[in-house]
């Protein structure tokens, strides 16, 4: 039986039921209903709204209804339309008539809000233990590389000479980021909407801090409309979510590219890796194209809510109910995202000698030979235009730059000495790196250092 039946005269079509129905996919939220359900049982108890026996009992019959739905034993209804009235009629067919006091002073736009924001608070929660892994993942896989020397790019061309550990850094960096995106989303979930009643506020001398206190929200929204209107925490929350998975995505790109044998600067370990059901010499990076491909797909559910909303007056509109799928799917990608990132990272193997001998070519330590002349008192934009004019000399030539000879080298500026041969190789440009946060092996022991209490 509807809940709301009382004001029709004749029943809903099946079509209608069915497509209005939302406990297809807000069933995940049971245990947030239940959770939600049991705080304001016991509010309208200590606030007299309903006996403490009749609260007690509510609160008895949700805590078997939940274990019951965890045993597999509930069957939930297209009739009962969402999990928030397929969890009343359960409790109503349970304990009768006190079961149909538990709705006093509540609504189920504040009910959905609630829940909602319990089970983001959950997912943000998760998420930052696997970002915090992975996070930890890099932070080993960089302490191994401190010395593996490897071309750094802009432009996808050969740019100057960096270690891995550097790169891995970089990413370590946005990573840590997101954490701080997710924990600062979090603050805004982590709200309470509950007691709202559907815009209003409700006529009875409700508790709302209570709630608060309960649910371990950390304040209460001050204005009930906004509680029951607004989804911006999970745009907030889909954003979180967008920014991580671009940042998962661009190292992907990378990672596809460097086990290519154009690039060979590692090979994914084969059981994070498939084969091809017609050529059979291919070893395909299927994780990682599959976390690229998934961020379109996290991109779409974030615009997918902020179009939902976009034109929605207040208060609720059942256009919201169409917030949740979104979210779920962003957020499942997200964490099978990051877990299978992390171990494909940890078990994918670096040829460190590709990588070394690639930032041999390249003429990557042109900027230090410029760098070079600069020192000998020549102003940095001639020296620009020497070295310039030195690698295409070299590229016609086929050399590289230590490649030439000290008579080449004076050719070109009469500044040049013998040390220019130590000032342009590939382990001294990383060395001679001074800047904050550079690519030296100072610097990248510092920052790991730096990093090393973190988590
Ligand atoms: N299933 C609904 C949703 O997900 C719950 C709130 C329904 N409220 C209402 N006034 N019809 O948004």
């Amino acid at each position: 039986m509807k809940l709301w039946k009382g004001r029709f005269s004749k029943d809903s079509a099946t079509s209608a039921d069915e497509f209005n129905a939302s406990i297809g996919f807000d069933r995940r939220l049971y245990r947030e209903d239940i959770t939600g359900s049991i705080a304001h049982a016991e509010m309208l108890g200590r606030q007299g709204i309903i006996s403490t026996e009749e609260s007690a009992l509510i609160v008895k019959t949700l805590k078997e209804i939940l274990k019951d739905i965890e045993d597999g034993k509930v069957e939930f209804t297209v009739e009962g339309e969402d999990i928030h009235m397929n969890i009343e009629t359960l409790l109503t067919e349970r304990i009768g008539s006190t079961g149909k006091k538990l709705h006093t002073a509540r609504s189920r736009n504040d009910q959905v809000a609630v829940d909602f924001r319990l089970y983001l608070r959950k997912e943000t929660d998760e998420i930052d233990v696997l970002l915090k892994e992975l996070m930890e993942t890099l932070k080993k896989l960089a302490e191994e590389h401190v010395e593996t020397v490897m071309p750094g790019y802009t432009h996808l061309q050969r740019a100057q000479p960096v270690t891995l550990a550097y790169h891995l850094l970089a990413y370590y960096n946005m990573f840590s980021r997101d954490r701080e995106r997710f924990a600062d989303c979090r603050k805004r979930i982590n709200r309470l909407p509950l007691g709202s009643g559907a815009l209003a506020g409700t006529t009875y001398n409700t508790d709302r801090q209570f709630l608060a206190g309960k649910l371990d929200f950390d304040s209460v929204l001050p204005n009930g409309m906004d509680a029951v209107a607004d989804r911006d925490f999970a745009l907030e929350f889909l954003s979180c979510v967008s920014v991580t998975m671009m940042h998962l995505s661009r190292f992907c790109e990378e990672l596809i590219n460097w086990s290519s044998v154009e690039f060979g600067f590692i090979e994914m370990d084969d059981a994070y890796s498939t084969g091809s059901s017609i050529m059979p010499q291919k070893k395909n990076p299927d994780m990682a194209e599959l976390i690229r491909g998934k961020t379109g797909r996290v991109y779409g559910d974030m615009m997918a809510l902020f179009t939902v909303c976009k034109g929605l007056p207040m208060a609720y509109n059942k256009d919201l109910q169409e917030d949740k799928e979104p979210v779920f799917d962003a957020a499942d990608t997200l964490k099978a995202s990051l877990g299978i990132f992390r171990e494909m990272i940890s078990t994918m193997t670096v040829k460190k000698d590709s990588m070394r001998s690639a930032a041999r070519y390249g003429y990557m330590n042109a900027t230090d030979a410029a760098d070079y002349l600069v020192s000998k008192g020549i102003p940095f934009r001639d020296c620009h235009s020497i070295i310039g004019n030195m690698v295409l000399y070299c590229i016609n030539e086929g050399k590289a730059l230590d490649e030439l000879t000290m008579e080449e080298f004076k050719s070109f500026s009469p500044a040049f000495e013998e040390d220019i041969y130590e000032a342009i190789d590939v382990v001294n440009c990383i060395r001679a790196k001074k800047s904050e946060g550079s690519t030296s092996f100072d610097s990248v022991r510092k920052q790991l250092k730096d990093i090393s209490g973190e988590n």
